[in-house]
């Protein structure tokens, strides 16, 4: 997006005017949010057996895939706790399943555990995490009031990208909390959770602060924290969004 277009939105919000919605809201809701939210549930399903036994498909009279159950979060935690899916479990001091209200109507999703996390166990517990909790203010919330989870729940060494192997392994426990949760809004931080959950290639830069669609969620990516600490302009543009998102929450846009 142009910068004097980001330019011009950020005077309108100021004055006021709804910024999300109009900007790039539900742009790619028919392109995107069929398939990604397809996409979102497709791939191998964590069991309510065992980690590694394959799911039944169940069927309706009528031919349809039926929903299986939900699983429940702590059922999915002993899961995620016992995984050796991918090599990152021989580097952790312990899996970091998600934190927070499992009836929340926001799901925060982040990249993947740090240092911090990583020994706590919690997300978004170091500086990246004291940040996102001053942001939530600023859209009314608390950590408390949301649940809050990544895309891997294992550290990469030396905080490194997720690779793309090791986000189809752990992405299926990501996609069962969310089904369990069954929040209204995704917040997307950052690229990673982004490009997952709304299955784009689209960058954050540009999707940041627009209201997307993966089926029946509602998905606002917005930066990640950390890339913000040291980043005035992205700083900016995180306050920004996260009061966009507090104006959504209260249905003021
Ligand atoms: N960054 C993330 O994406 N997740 C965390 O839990 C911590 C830092």
């Amino acid at each position: 997006m142009q910068q004097v277009e980001k330019t011009a939105m950020r005077s309108e919000r100021r004055e006021g005017v709804p910024r999300a919605v109009r900007s790039m809201a539900y742009e790619n809701a028919a392109t995107l949010g069929g398939k990604c939210h397809r996409m979102l549930f497709e791939h191998g399903t964590p069991s309510r057996r065992s980690p590694e036994a394959s799911p039944k498909k169940e069927f309706k009279k009528e031919g349809r895939p039926m929903e299986h159950p939900r699983i429940p979060l702590e059922d999915l935690q002993a899961q995620v706790a016992a995984c050796r899916r991918c090599p990152l479990c021989d580097g952790r001091t312990q899996t970091v399943f998600g934190v927070g209200n499992p009836e929340a109507r926001v799901l925060i999703v982040g990249e993947a555990p740090g240092k911090n996390e990583d020994l706590q166990g919690e997300p978004f517990v170091g500086a990246a995490g004291k940040y996102l909790n001053e942001l939530l203010a600023i859209a009314g919330l608390s950590r408390e009031d949301v649940y809050i989870a990544n895309v891997l729940k294992c550290r990469p060494p030396s905080n490194r990208d997720p690779r793309p192997e090791e986000i189809q392994a752990c992405t299926p426990f990501l996609r069962e909390q969310t089904r369990t949760i069954n929040p209204e809004y995704i917040v997307t931080l950052g690229n990673f959770s982004t490009k997952f959950i709304l299955k784009t290639d689209v960058g954050i830069t540009r999707l940041h602060g627009t209201l997307q669609r993966a089926g029946r969620f509602k998905v606002f990516p917005i930066f990640h924290p950390a890339a913000a600490l040291y980043d005035s302009k992205k700083r900016e543009a995180l306050e920004n969004d996260f009061a966009t998102l507090g104006e959504l929450l209260r249905g003021e846009v």
